[in-house]
């Protein structure tokens, strides 16, 4: 067992941890990263499957995830555009295929303007909103106390507008059912993305996409800290008080002044505190949980679907294969769709066994595109519920009334531990922007403290909060 002393030690190699490492390093602090896993990167992953490299967890980049795309910058790490180009196909409830172009469902005009309706009512509340605020919204209370299902039908009568709306919320991001979470939540995810048309619009949601995959960033960032970080030390135990922590590893105890848990907070009951946490952490860590997803990779010797003029995008609010998308891997000859299967229909879809499993999710995926979709060469499910150090996708999301009642204390420190991770962020909630800038955060304020200095509660984590010292400095 080796025992280290460090001005702060990180729990968490995800993008949030080692984002907070790096920063702290600049400021010239002492760090120690202790990860669970075998591996670095967190809820992102790439994975080699039959000759096919997949991003088996995040992977898009929108334009106005700017910390991301700075740390890229740091990092010199590229980027390249999602292909686009084609018809969208949307599945009716009723099972009706239609190709389309436009922002539009091809749903009939009363629905449409039902639809434009409500989003413009999202994107007013969601421009009121301060993402790293939403509690302090004037009718926090009234929109935290009812579910986006209710408050959806609540505005309008129209069923299909209500459920083509909700799932780009309740499927699409929080993937939980939309009963389950608040309006104010729904809000929140809308706000951390500029608006809610961001989130309907997938050509701005899913605009880009990382040269040499998401966790690529991880992985540089693990290769800038060198020993600072220590793979398969899952942290069991923490002691802490107000002047520091000792973080009990498998093989690695870390002695520091201060902690970052750069977990996601459905995560911190598996640690045992010692002493243990102030009620209100242990009360409030309870009311945050992960949403279920299961993103569906399938691979094609072409991609088919290009040559039917298609861009492989397509709805299916009905479908249980809810959303697809062309995820052909930069400069791969090769045609790979990715899809996703959602909250109850994931449920469903994991009571099956793997043969049935493939041959529902497959015929979904041809009634979008057609039967050549039916036998891939590598078919792959990505299944983060099963992961011991993340239990569910794509992040956490509280419960009903929770954001109101425990969202303001969620990113106070206790004695000498700080909280960070995308689930606690405002801009790029549940996305890697918001791990880069709650990890850009933490950095800071724990430095200020180190230093005696002044903490600057403005600052967002765009920007990095410390430049490279000149060499020798
Ligand atoms: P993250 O969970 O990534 O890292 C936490 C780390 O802590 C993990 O490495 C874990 O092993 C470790 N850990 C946990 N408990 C520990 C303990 N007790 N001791 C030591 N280590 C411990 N985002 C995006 O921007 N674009 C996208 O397209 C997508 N798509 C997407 C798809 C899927 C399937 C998933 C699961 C997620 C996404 N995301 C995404 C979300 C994105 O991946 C996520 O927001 C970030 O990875 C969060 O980074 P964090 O570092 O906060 O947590």
């Amino acid at each position: 067992m080796a025992t280290l002393d460090r001005d702060v030690v990180i729990i968490g190699a995800g993008p949030t941890g080692l984002t907070a490492a790096l920063e702290l390093r600049k400021a010239g602090k002492s760090v120690a990263v202790l990860e669970a896993r075998d591996r670095v990167g967190g809820r992102t992953w790439t994975g080699e499957v039959g000759g096919a490299t997949l991003e088996i967890g995040g992977q898009w980049i929108s334009p106005d995830q700017t910390a991301l795309y700075s740390l890229l910058e740091e990092l010199g790490i590229e980027t390249y555009e999602r292909h686009k180009a084609g018809a969208s196909v949307f599945v009716a409830p009723d099972g009706a295929r239609t190709e389309f172009t436009g922002e539009d469902f091809p749903v009939d005009a009363a629905t449409v303007a039902e639809m434009r309706r409500l989003t413009a009512e999202l994107d007013v509340l969601a421009a009121e909103v301060d993402p790293d605020r939403p509690w302090e919204h004037p009718r926090a209370a009234e929109l935290d106390r009812v579910s986006f299902h209710h408050w959806l039908r609540g505005l309008s009568g129209d069923e299909a507008a209500c459920d083509n709306i909700g799932m780009f919320i309740a499927g699409g991001m929080l993937t939980k059912p939309a009963h389950t979470f608040s309006a104010l939540q729904a809000v929140l995810m809308a706000a951390s993305a500029g608006a809610f048309s961001h989130l309907v619009d997938d050509e701005f949601i899913l605009d880009r996409r990382v040269v040499g995959t998401m966790q690529g960033v991880s992985l540089a960032m693990a290769e800038r800290l060198g020993d600072a970080v220590h793979l398969n030390n899952p942290v069991l135990r923490l002691e802490w008080d107000a002047d520091g922590v000792t973080a009990h590893g498998a093989d690695t105890t870390v002695r520091a002044r201060r902690a970052i848990l750069a977990v996601p907070p459905n995560l911190y009951s598996r640690i045992s505190y010692e002493p243990c946490l102030p009620r209100r952490q242990q009360v409030a860590h309870q009311h945050q949980s992960m949403g279920l997803v299961i993103k569906v990779h399938a691979v094609y010797p072409t991609p088919f679907w290009r040559d039917k003029g298609l861009s492989g995008t397509c709805f299916g609010p009905g479908a249980l294969v809810q959303e697809v998308y062309d995820n052909t891997f930069h400069g791969d000859s090769r045609g790979t769709l990715v899809g996703f299967v959602s909250d109850v229909k994931a449920d469903e879809l994991f009571a099956l066994d793997a043969g049935e499993r493939r041959a529902r999710v497959l015929a979904s995926i041809a009634g979008f595109l057609g039967d050549e979709a039916l036998n891939p060469d590598v078919y792959y499910e990505s299944d983060f519920g099963s992961e011991e150090w993340t239990r569910g996708a794509y992040a956490t999301s509280y419960d009903l009334g929770g954001l109101l009642r425990f969202g303001p204390g969620q990113t106070d420190p206790v004695g000498a531990v700080h909280f960070a991770s995308s689930d606690l962020a405002g801009a790029g909630y549940q996305h890697v922007d918001g791990a880069v800038r709650m990890g850009r955060r933490a950095a800071a304020r724990i430095a200020a403290e180190l230093d005696g200095s002044a903490y600057d509660e403005s600052y967002d984590g765009a920007a990095p909060a410390f430049g490279l010292k000149p060499a020798g400095a």
